[in-house]
């Protein structure tokens, strides 16, 4: 029973660059899984966004928004949990961690612009962890850029070899559809007036007389050939290079119009698997064999009622069976917890649950123990999951208090916030608390940095850009930083726990530094 609920788990986060149509898709999803209906994926943007992205209300009115949510639905036999990664101005390194708590990554990318600056940063997670990642061309009603350049594009930029699952047949106001290149069919594109109608999908052969009825010559003549050419270049579907993120399914459609979701949401979901095997200290823990509740938090929500310091943390259940109000093992405090006010996002509410199982994400209330990348569980081997990585922030500030006498409030306020993941901090190197510069990972933490210093720990800061971009953690310790001979623009830093960091306003330096000191290793990603 339990073995079969987690078998029926997908769970996977949806990575874009801002625009490129992932709430729509996802609102799409939502749709065909019968979760919302068509009324309510009708609504102008800013309403069926809210309604379905943004539940954190209390946090909306506050001016920032740091959460991502997680929604639940059923499809085609499936439970499927979507993770939400915020965008925009959000940008934060919540959305890297929500990733981590991924199986598998579904990219969306405009047609008429192809890769981006974000898609690009978010892909660069998924491809450290090797999960599977599937590609939806959207917008295909819009004029696109050529069908080739777009996958060349994926190809060279991004480094994953692509496979056309279908192909579009044309674009904009000529888009008749796509070809089924398994089945050989042709799915005709049909008007849904925007997606106002569901839309029902007629299907043809390619070289059936039928299809040139329905396509013009000029455009079937144009898709043999293409398709002629893909057979011979494109790589062919492999499920193991898929399952090792090291081939990427590409799909096209129409989010906005409804058109290629389902045809995605069926292959997708017979080419991902259901919860994968996690490594732990004690080796890899497969859902499939430990009975046992396991789960690790990736993202810790705080101060949601500044009453009572509430936080709460999200986590990804990993094995076995949640039950509310169950006790758990925590492995990093030593002790046995009560698992309280379990929350889960159905659709479009949140609502209290009773049960969840390995491959779903649960909010728990956080008295304030937990820390991201801590394990829960109540197996007696009392393993610990891998930790979560530390996301190399891409800009930083030098911080100063208003008042200098409220030193120490600033201290306490400045460490809490880093402990939460909100921010990172750094201290210069061999010098005391005098100087400390914050690295955030999207610019609206510098703000979230600054409102929460001041309502929750009466302290003001002034913070003063600083030009570094680039971050990079000294992999070998046996380095003496002392001797460190770096580039000019180059600074020394250590983090909250002593290890050092090097600073660089420009890639170029992170070259010239690693020439001129042999032996160095630099990493993107700080392991905690
Ligand atoms: P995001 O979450 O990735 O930021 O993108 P979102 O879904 O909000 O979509 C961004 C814009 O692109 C929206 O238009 C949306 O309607 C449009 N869009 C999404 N998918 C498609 C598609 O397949 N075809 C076309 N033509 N447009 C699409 P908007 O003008 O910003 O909002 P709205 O006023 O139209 O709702």
């Amino acid at each position: 029973m339990m073995i079969n609920e987690i078998k029926k788990r997908r769970t996977f986060a949806i990575i874009s660059h801002p625009d490129a149509g992932k709430t729509t898709l996802t609102e799409k999803f939502l749709l065909y899984g019968g979760a919302i209906n068509q009324a309510g994926s009708v609504k102008g943007k800013a309403t069926a966004k809210h309604a379905v992205s943004d539940w954190m209300d209390i946090e909306k009115e506050r001016g920032i928004s740091v959460t991502s949510s997680v929604l639940q639905f059923q499809y085609g036999g499936c439970c499927i949990n979507i993770l939400d990664t915020p965008g925009h101005q959000d940008f934060s390194e919540d959305t890297y961690r929500t990733l981590m708590a991924a199986d598998s990554a579904v990219m969306v990318i405009d047609a008429s612009k192809g890769v981006e600056a974000q898609t690009r940063k978010l892909f660069k997670v998924c491809a450290m962890r090797h999960i599977p990642i599937f590609t939806f061309i959207n917008k295909m009603d819009r004029e696109a850029r050529d069908t080739f350049e777009l996958l060349d594009e994926i190809e060279q930029e991004l480094g994953i070899p692509t496979c056309p699952v279908n192909w579009p047949i044309g674009s904009g106001k000529q888009f008749a559809g796509v070809y089924d290149r398994a089945g050989k069919k042709i799915e005709l594109f049909e008007d849904t007036m925007k997606g106002t109608r569901m839309g029902t999908v007629k299907e043809v052969e390619l070289d059936s007389p039928e299809a040139s009825s329905y396509v013009s010559e000029e455009a079937l003549e144009l898709l043999k050939e293409e398709v002629e050419l893909l057979d011979g270049a494109s790589a062919a579907f492999d499920q193991e290079e898929v399952d090792a993120g090291q081939l990427s399914p590409v799909f096209f459609g129409s989010a906005l119009m409804n058109f290629g979701v389902e045809t995605f949401l069926n292959h997708f979901l017979s080419m991902t698997s259901s919860p994968l095997p996690r490594m732990s200290d004690q080796g890899l823990v497969d859902p499939m064999e430990e009975k046992d509740f396991s789960a690790f938090v990736f993202k810790i929500q705080a101060n949601m009622n500044k009453a009572h310091r509430d936080r709460i943390a999200f986590m990804r259940i990993c094995s076995g069976e949640f039950e509310a109000g169950m006790d758990a093992w925590h492995v990093q405090g030593g002790k046995k917890v009560r698992l309280s006010q379990p929350q889960q996002m159905m659709a479009s509410e949140r609502k209290m649950i009773d049960k969840a199982y390995g491959g779903d994400i649960i909010g728990i209330f956080d008295p304030g123990i937990f820390s991201i990348g801590d394990t829960l569980t109540s197996s007696d081997k009392k393993f610990a999951y891998e930790g979560i990585p530390t996301f190399a922030p891409e800009h930083f500030a030098r911080v100063r208090q208003v008042n200098t006498m409220k030193r120490k409030q600033f201290i306490k306020g400045i460490n809490q916030i880093a402990q939460e993941g909100a921010i990172q901090i750094f201290q210069e190197f061999n010098t005391g608390m005098e100087e400390i510069i914050v690295g955030v990972v999207g610019v609206l933490q510098f703000d979230v940095l600054k409102y929460r210093l001041n309502h929750e720990y009466n302290v003001e800061i002034i913070l003063e850009n600083l030009p570094y971009e680039y971050i990079r953690w000294i992999e070998n310790p046996e380095i003496n930083l002392e001797e460190l001979r770096g580039t000019s623009d180059m600074k020394k830093v250590k983090d909250l726990k002593g290890r050092p960091l090097l600073l660089f306003i420009n890639s170029w330096s992170i070259g010239m530094t690693l020439e001129r000191n042999e032996g160095l290793v630099l990493s993107e990603f700080g392991k905690s």
